[in-house]
């Protein structure tokens, strides 16, 4: 089965409080180190059902959301309509397979996206084709863990990534680094415990 068709399956349950709180925070981290205005144009890759783009049309003229899974999408667009949003395409696509005719984005986002692509640092090359000079692109991921993480672990190609893996990243990308940092955790109960899953925050800048 592919990863669309797996989140078809959890997409009505996929909404919850914390990744409510999670995206929030995610957005709040972002206005706080991008210049955001009502001229900026963003991409989201791995969209899911909105947390994160619902947050941000507010601040910005256009989101542009792409997603592989039509459940999750057929919940962010229940969700746009309800609110009456207007700023937000949406698209079941993936740019790194079939592309995107649209180059001029001031912002790219994706958020929880890149634990479930083969390999991150082309994902970002392929990305960077589609910033303007001067454009801002933001990963929030997990940052390594054990496995734990997710009960199923298929479609999960990377257990998170710490410094040296986003390091690397940017020196095959020559994207320039604006800021790094933890920004949250994931509580989880694992085996009676309570474990803490660390999410960090990465910006850069094309030069
Ligand atoms: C864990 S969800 C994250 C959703 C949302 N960004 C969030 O922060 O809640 C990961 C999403 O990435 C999507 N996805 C995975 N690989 C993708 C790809 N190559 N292109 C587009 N979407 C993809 C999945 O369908 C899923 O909706």
């Amino acid at each position: 089965m592919d990863i669309g068709k797996r989140f078809d399956q959890v997409a009505d349950k996929y909404d919850t409080s914390d990744k409510f709180e999670r995206s929030k925070i995610i957005i709040k981290n972002i206005l706080d180190k991008v210049p955001v205005n009502k001229s900026f144009k963003v991409l989201d890759i791995g969209a899911g059902t909105g947390t994160i783009d619902i947050i941000l049309s507010p601040f910005v003229k256009e989101i542009i959301a792409l997603d592989l899974s039509e459940g999750m999408l057929n919940v962010f667009k229940k969700k746009i309509k309800e609110q009456g949003i207007r700023n937000i395409r949406i698209y079941k696509k993936d740019i790194f397979r079939d592309g995107f005719p649209e180059k001029d984005f001031d912002l790219i986002i994706t958020a929880m996206t890149f634990h479930h692509l083969d390999d991150p640092a082309e994902a970002l090359n392929h990305l960077k084709g589609y910033l303007k000079k001067g454009g801002y692109i933001a990963v929030a991921d997990l940052y390594k863990e054990d496995g734990s993480f997710h009960s199923d672990n298929t479609d999960v190609k990377h257990f998170g990534f710490d410094e040296n893996d986003i390091k690397t990243w940017l020196e095959k990308t020559g994207l320039k680094k604006v800021d790094y940092r933890i920004i949250h955790s994931i509580t989880k109960e694992r085996e009676g415990k309570k474990k803490e899953y660390p999410i960090f925050l990465t910006i850069a800048i094309k030069k």
